[in-house]
């Protein structure tokens, strides 16, 4: 079972100033901040997080609407926390998503949907991995 995900505000959320509505939605559903920090990313960057879906209509968009402006990568823990995460932020398309979850709350579509959250442990591994070194992961801290 996992205990780390990765959560990205996106930037469409980060400029309609719902970080911290955000933010305490996901502690009040019992998940713990590891890491967090806010960046604009390069293409590259987000082109490389995006890999994935680089042969898809979509591709060219999500990278340009990634580097629109800033988001909030947040390394996430809590037990099941890829699951629940998932079920915390609702489906792609907040159009889709169930009463209550962030994306029916705060998203406007499916390109601009507030939220990223890690599909798979291996896919959280790897994406904490994007945004945080290992210096920054709060357990070296102790906590
Ligand atoms: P995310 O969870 O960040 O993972 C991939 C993203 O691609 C997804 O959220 C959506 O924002 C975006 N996406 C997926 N399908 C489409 C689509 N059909 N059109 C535009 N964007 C999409």
């Amino acid at each position: 079972m996992s205990y780390k995900t990765l959560a990205i505000i996106k930037p469409d959320a980060v400029k309609n100033n719902l970080t911290g509505q955000i933010i305490a939605k996901i502690t009040e559903a019992g998940f713990k901040i590891k890491a967090m920090k806010m960046v604009r990313l390069t293409k590259d960057s987000a082109g490389g997080f995006y890999e994935v879906h680089k042969a898809r209509t979509f591709y060219n968009d999500l990278v340009e609407f990634m580097t629109s402006g800033p988001c909030v990568p947040i390394a996430l823990e809590k037990e099941n926390a890829v699951a629940e995460f998932r079920n915390l932020i609702g489906a792609t398309d907040p159009a889709d998503a169930a009463d209550g979850t962030i994306r029916k709350l705060f998203a406007a579509s499916k390109a601009e949907n507030a939220v990223h959250g890690s599909d798979s442990d291996e896919n959280a591994a790897l994406e904490i991995s994007h945004f945080f070194s290992r210096k920054e992961l709060l357990e070296n801290f102790g906590a």
